[in-house]
């Protein structure tokens, strides 16, 4: 079926840009240049998604996105809406309930791909398809529990490559898989998060940014936004772009909002963190309940862990709350468990062995190895990091420490 976009703009020369860019056998364009056109062309024919000029005198933009979301049963019709590059007019725009807000001049091939993925997500034909096929049975359970208080588990590798994404993805899924857990991932390297590829997923999931552009982050959105995994978690993934993660607000504390709906929702929330420790990441740590600090055994690791081990008690984090993780425990690196227990004066509490060859594959094959090879030594191996933790629930913190600013620990 040929998908109907409905274009409101009064700019000749952006009519022209737009009518060459969408132009397609699947696409009916149907261009109007005022308020009233808008009114007539919805009533004879509602569009399947539509593009609102704010520049349009007289709020018109505005209006036409208020009388879409009025309307109901059709199902959703998204609309991009196009305007200045100014941050309030992109925040009122997503509050009016726009999917998207491009800033003028719009770049063609940008809008057409913007246009595609909400075609994909929303097509035409009346029926909503969302990309999850079905509420998590996961997390609908969860909920009917009322209330439970999950544990927010925040992974974060001492470098990059250390494998604290491979960690956090495999510990979700022996959670599930082994202690029966309702488990929820969150991907929280907005901008070059990659539980995509090690999961196999395209792009046209939603991500977290659909969470945050919502009028309001609640459980019922949130059921919706999570992506049910084949092996049993969700996963609440990051933007497929890197410019997208921009609407997650720190100022907002977006992060911990959503941590803090999800662990009413599921049992656990593992949150792999990004290698920066920016705001996002603090704001996650400050409503977490255990951070794991992943490492390697190498001197820069050790450095960075130490750093971390010093900003951590900084900002309040209880001591007990962080816990080191050697990853690739076994590998020969010339510096053993022993002595960097010496060196940083705590003990590591996790070990997970070094397996490169599942490690890769399962990357390379999208199907991480908890699920493809439970039987591996470094499946095994997490499965006993997960029981640990399982058998040593962490009390709820009194007072959350605040949120600091940037505070970048390692570059
Ligand atoms: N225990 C392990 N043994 C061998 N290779 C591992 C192990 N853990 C992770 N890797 C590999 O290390 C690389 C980096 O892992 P990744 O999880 O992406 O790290 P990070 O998220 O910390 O950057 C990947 O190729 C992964 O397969
Ligand atoms: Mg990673």
């Amino acid at each position: 079926m040929a998908a109907r976009l409905l274009v409101l703009t009064d700019d000749p020369s952006l009519e022209r840009l737009l009518t060459t860019a969408l132009a397609a056998d699947d696409r009916l364009l149907r261009v109007v240049g005022s308020h009233e056109e808008a009114l007539g062309a919805i009533s004879i024919e509602p569009p399947h998604l539509a593009i609102l000029d704010a520049n349009v005198p007289g709020d018109s933009a505005w209006a036409i996105l208020a009388h879409i979301r009025a309307a109901t049963g059709q199902g959703h019709v998204p609309v991009i809406m196009l305007g200045r590059d100014d941050a309030r007019d992109k925040v009122r725009g997503l509050r009016a309930g726009a999917d998207d807000y491009q800033a003028l001049p719009v770049h063609p091939a940008e809008l057409v791909a913007r246009v595609r993925r909400l075609l994909s997500r929303f097509p035409p034909g009346g029926v909503v398809v969302a990309p999850v096929a079905q509420p998590s049975t996961t997390a609908q359970s969860a909920t009917a529990a009322t209330q439970t208080r999950g544990q927010v588990i925040a992974v974060y590798g001492a470098k990059g490559g250390v494998g604290s994404t491979t960690i956090a993805i495999n510990a979700a899924i022996a959670f599930h898989r082994h202690l029966r857990r309702n488990v929820v991932l969150v991907d929280g390297n907005l901008q070059f998060g990659d539980h995509r590829v090690f999961m196999d997923l395209g792009n046209d999931r939603y991500s977290i940014v659909d969470a945050v552009t919502a009028p309001s982050i609640d459980a019922d959105l949130l059921r919706t936004i999570v992506v049910h995994h084949e092996s049993g978690i969700d996963l609440l993934l990051a933007p497929p772009r890197p410019e997208e993660a921009e609407h997650v607000s720190a100022e907002r504390h977006h992060m911990a909002t959503i941590v803090e709906t999800l662990r009413r929702m599921y049992d656990y929330v593992i949150v792999d963190l990004d290698e920066r420790l920016d705001d996002h990441c603090l704001d996650v740590i400050s409503v977490a309940d255990r951070m794991l600090v992943v490492m390697t055994a190498d001197l820069s690791c050790i450095k960075n862990v130490r750093l971390v081990i010093e900003t951590m008690a900084q900002i309040g984090m209880p001591d007990e709350m962080l816990e080191l993780l050697l990853n690739r425990s076994n590998a020969y690196t010339g510096i053993g468990p022993r002595s960097i227990e010496a060196v940083l004066k705590r003990p590591i509490r996790h070990q997970v062995v070094n397996d490169y060859r599942t490690a890769i594959s399962a990357l390379n094959s999208g199907e991480p190895f908890l699920k493809g090879r439970p039987d591996a030594a470094i499946a095994r191996s997490i499965t006993e990091v997960v029981r640990a933790i399982e058998a040593d629930p962490k009390a709820p913190r009194d007072a959350a420490p605040q949120p600091l600013l940037s505070a970048t620990v390692h570059s």
